[in-house]
């Protein structure tokens, strides 16, 4: 592992031994494109361009997720904050960290020391928002991991704990876009990364009418599709390879028997493409689809009751007025 204090209240650990992820990577990016059923791990779609584009999906006015779970955090953190007490605040996916500000204003006004261990997979991100943070919380002490979610829990009881308690928070519905296997192994990895009396935030996305979930996945001004095209512009650069984004098309819809958005790349026209650091021909036929995503919907009680059932016991639940997104705090037996 390798560690760099940057400042006496920064810290950035780098967890990932590189070689061993980029092979995992790369295994799985071969077994999905060999397959019948084409698909490619959407964690792809993160490279610096779709980072940029992911945020300017948060903005739209069709993608309601990131506004309204900002809504329910700034109406009910000061509540959380009251249950919890003082903790160290673990955050997946922590990204620009913009709704962690509305959680850490909570602690800080009711004179809680502030601990943040911010989890990403980009050293850039964390290292950037680090600095703004620190910034503007003077209080504030930051210990990076670089990392990913898997490894980053797997080493947090090796972490020196500061404050008292420990609580994970997990938002935007990033949840979503795991599998119901993957998404037991996570919430297995969370519950065993922190001791009981601990907490875990979780912020998901609701089941709703099928049109308001459909346009938030094709919207207007074609950013969405601009975003799952972009995967293909990451697999050329990382692989270099040859995809040409004009043979593909967006694909966006919910599946209501399955309670998910799916997402696509459908190709145009019959033709191959090469991916040269892989050693790697695809062939591909005119209206064959590349599965690129899913985004699951959930009900906040049933997603309660699994918590509850995985060890994580609701101690209150949050959402909108029109119920569309919902936060759960929940606690370790
Ligand atoms: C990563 C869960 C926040 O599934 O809504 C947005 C990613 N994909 N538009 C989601 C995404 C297409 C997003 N989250």
């Amino acid at each position: 592992m390798v560690s760099k204090t940057v400042d006496s209240r920064l810290e950035i650990k780098h967890l990932l031994p590189e070689n061993t992820l980029k092979q995992d990577e790369e295994s799985e990016l071969i077994a999905g494109l060999i397959q019948k059923e084409k698909t490619i791990p959407c964690h792809y779609f993160y490279d610096e361009i779709g980072s940029q584009l992911f945020e300017q999906i948060c903005e739209l006015p069709e993608y309601y997720p990131t506004r309204i779970e900002a809504s329910i955090l700034e109406k009910y953190a000061p509540q959380i904050a009251q249950l919890t007490e003082i903790c160290e605040l673990i955050e997946l996916g922590s990204g620009s960290s913009t709704k962690t500000r509305i959680i850490l204003n909570s602690y800080q006004n009711l004179g809680y020391p502030l601990h943040y261990l911010p989890i990403d997979v980009s050293d850039s991100m964390l290292f950037e928002s680090a600095k703004s943070l620190l910034l503007d919380y003077p209080n504030l002490t930051i210990d990076a991991l670089a990392s990913t979610y898997e490894v980053a829990l797997e080493k947090l009881t090796t972490i020196p704990q500061l404050l008292s308690r420990r609580m994970i928070i997990f938002l935007g519905s990033t949840l979503g876009n795991f599998n119901q296997l993957q998404c037991d192994r996570l919430i297995k990895e969370i519950k065993e990364s922190l001791t009981p009396g601990d907490y875990f935030l979780l912020g998901i996305d609701l089941q709703k009418p099928r049109d308001i979930l459909n346009a938030a996945y094709n919207d207007g001004q074609g950013i969405t599709a601009k975003f799952n095209l972009n995967i293909l512009s990451h697999l050329n650069w990382r692989f270099q390879g040859n995809f040409d984004l004009n043979n593909f098309e967006h694909l966006a819809f919910y599946n209501e028997k399955e309670n998910q958005i799916e997402m696509y790349l459908k190709c145009k026209k019959a033709h191959s493409v090469r991916l040269e650091k892989l050693d790697l021909a695809v062939n591909f036929s005119e209206g064959e689809t590349i599965h690129t995503e899913i985004s699951r919907k959930f009900n906040l009680e049933k997603m309660s009751a699994y918590l509850t059932k995985m060890g994580l016991k609701t101690v209150q639940t949050f959402t909108d007025t029109q119920q569309y997104f919902g936060l759960i705090l929940s606690q370790i037996n």
